[in-house]
């Protein structure tokens, strides 16, 4: 058959269509919906009126067939008219039955039922404990543990509290081993964000405010606030997008923000800016941004404040400075290595130092991103952890410079997994999500969040009541936290902090299993600075330039 020139199309006439290849199956609907219009008609007729209801679906049918033979769009509807309509109501569904028919307990992604499911009693206050044994494989190449003592210590301190503030820091803050990562409004609903806020303050850890500036729904309830700065500048802009430094110690000033976090990246989406049509620039969102209404609000992939490891220290404690001396850091998922070290070398050579450093990893979430950045760019939590540890400790500057990580953090064991890795404390964005309600229908980019999170829309949002809400959120932390401290205790350590890489075994397979320090180089205080004797970290540290984020010998396509 010739293309028909006026369509385009090349393919059989309705009559193939309807009667040639398979046209039993293909048109199923077809001659169901012709066999209940006639049975309807045959039923009328013949004086059997109540048959005639069957020529409503007979008709509905048909309709549909028609629609379907007609349209140019869809393929499968073209060729399997009415039924394959059913491809689509099945794929709506598949993620509900695959998770409750089909997936077991340490299924599911991004977040097992399991995990789930231990947040959920954590925050509800039911019995969060496990019956009959792990249903984890202790010989699977995925398993890892943590080495306890023959002489557990139960007087192991009980207040988990981290300072932060270097020595250039007049206004140190105490951070829970446990804080709320960055979500920002917009992301999230007005009162999720209440809640999470109330929650903070009910649980005594921080809540990062997400870089969409700091809102009503931040400040009402008096939770500690990290605020973040990022690439947009959000509530410390000018009209072309610039830092704009009275603005920033105007908001910095405020009593419930204790620290300043640079957001550099996040592992969701590395190297990504962000853009808020202007459709959807509210005049409340407008004016929590700094940003002109009617226009598109575009975060850029990169900073405009700085271009180089030594402007972002000096930026840095310009901001401390701006902020009346309250600690600042960085939020980054780790790509090239030499570069963190770049930093490093830059707060030695300036003699800037940052507050903290937060290493976000590759399995971080977020509201919506490209696919491509999510699955395949930027470094998971644990290598990108122990790179920061090593350019951290082997600078010398471990003792000034806080660490902390964030990357599906749901327990007292992540978070003593990373602090066996260096993190000082841990940040947590979905595990509070799930102590607020979150389904993971992973609909967040949608506005149709079924829990009311991650959307604007009042009707949905009735369903985050926020003192309700804000009790599962500290529940939650608070269960978690006493969990951690068991785990302390186990290990016959005094705090979290005591813990070390040798605490951690990771299994390589059915017979082997492995301590973390046989697996990476964990570098010794200084070590860099003296001249390490592990060949990467050398090679690193040789490539890192203070003043320029590419690499010290030039050469671009050297391996990192
Ligand atoms: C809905 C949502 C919004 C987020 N918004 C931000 C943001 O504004 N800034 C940021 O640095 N990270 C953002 N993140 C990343 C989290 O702060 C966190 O780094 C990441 O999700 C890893 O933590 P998790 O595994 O506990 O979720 C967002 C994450 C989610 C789920
Ligand atoms: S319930 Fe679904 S849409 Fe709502 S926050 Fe959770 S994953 Fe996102």
């Amino acid at each position: 058959m010739k293309a028909d020139v006026e369509t385009g199309i090349n393919g059989g006439s309705i009559a193939q269509a309807l009667f040639a290849d398979a046209p039993l199956r293909r048109n199923a609907v077809l001659w169901g919906a012709l066999a209940l219009c006639g049975a309807g008609v045959a039923g009328w007729v013949a004086g059997y009126r109540s048959l005639a209801w069957l020529l409503i679906p007979g008709i509905a049918a048909l309709a549909l067939v028609i629609i379907d033979l007609a349209q140019t769009k869809h393929s499968l509807r073209r060729n399997y008219p009415g039924s394959a309509r059913m491809r689509w109501v099945l794929e709506t569904l598949r993620p509900f039955s695959r998770a409750y028919f089909v997936e077991s307990d340490v299924e599911g992604r991004p977040f097992s039922h399991e995990d789930r499911a231990l947040i959920y009693a954590r925050a509800h206050g039911t019995t969060d404990t496990h019956p009959f044994g792990t249903q984890l494989d202790v010989y699977s190449e995925e398993y890892e543990w943590l080495a306890h003592s023959m002489a557990p210590n139960p007087a192991a301190d009980r207040e988990l509290r981290v300072e932060v503030g270097s020595s250039q820091c007049s206004q140190p803050y105490s951070a829970s081993r446990l804080n709320i990562s960055a979500m920002s409004f917009g992301a999230l609903g007005g009162n999720a964000i209440q809640a999470l806020n109330l929650g903070a303050k009910l649980a005594g850890c921080y809540h990062d405010t997400g870089e969409g500036g700091l809102s009503p729904y931040h400040e009402r309830h008096g939770g500690d606030l990290v605020w973040q700065v990022a690439s947009g500048y959000f509530g410390c802009r000018d009209r072309q997008g610039r830092f704009d430094p009275a603005m920033f110690a105007d908001h910095a000033a405020h009593p419930s923000i204790k620290m300043i976090e640079i957001k550099l990246s996040q592992g969701a989406k590395p190297g990504h800016g962000g853009m808020l049509p202007a459709a959807k620039v509210t005049p409340e969102i407008a004016a929590i941004r700094g940003i002109a209404l009617g226009e598109d609000c575009i975060a850029p992939p990169g900073h405009s404040a700085f271009s180089t490891p030594r402007e972002l220290v000096e930026f840095a404690a310009r901001l401390r400075d701006l902020s009346g001396g309250k600690p600042v850091g960085i939020k980054l998922c780790v790509g090239l290595p030499h570069e963190l070290f770049a930093v490093a070398k830059a707060m030695l050579a300036s003699g800037v130092q940052l507050d903290f450093v937060v290493i976000d990893g590759a399995e971080g979430g977020t509201g919506a991103a490209p696919k491509e950045l999510s699955d395949r760019v930027g470094m998971p939590l644990r290598e990108g952890l122990v790179i920061a540890r090593n350019a951290l400790v082997g600078a010398g500057l471990k003792g000034e410079v806080r660490l902390a990580a964030s990357g599906k953090v749901t327990s007292g064991a992540s978070i003593a997994i990373n602090a066996a890795l260096g993190a000082d404390w841990c940040n947590a964005a979905r595990a509070f999500m799930f102590s607020l309600g979150c389904v993971q229908s992973l609909k967040c980019n949608t506005g149709q969040c079924p829990t009311g999170i991650a959307t604007q829309s009042p009707a949905r949002q009735r369903a985050v009541v926020v003192p309700e809400k804000a009790e599962r959120v500290a529940r939650f932390h608070r269960t978690t936290m006493n969990a951690l401290h068991e785990i302390v205790v186990a290990a016959g350590m005094d705090s979290p902090s005591d813990l070390r890489p040798s605490h951690l075994r990771q299994r390589i397979n059915v017979a082997e299993m492995r301590q973390l320090d046989e697996l990476y180089h964990f570098a010794r205080p200084g070590e860099l600075v003296a001249g390490s004797d592990d060949p990467t970290l050398r090679r690193w540290w040789d490539a890192a330039d203070p003043d320029s984020f590419r690499r010290a010998d030039g050469d671009r396509l050297a391996l990192a």
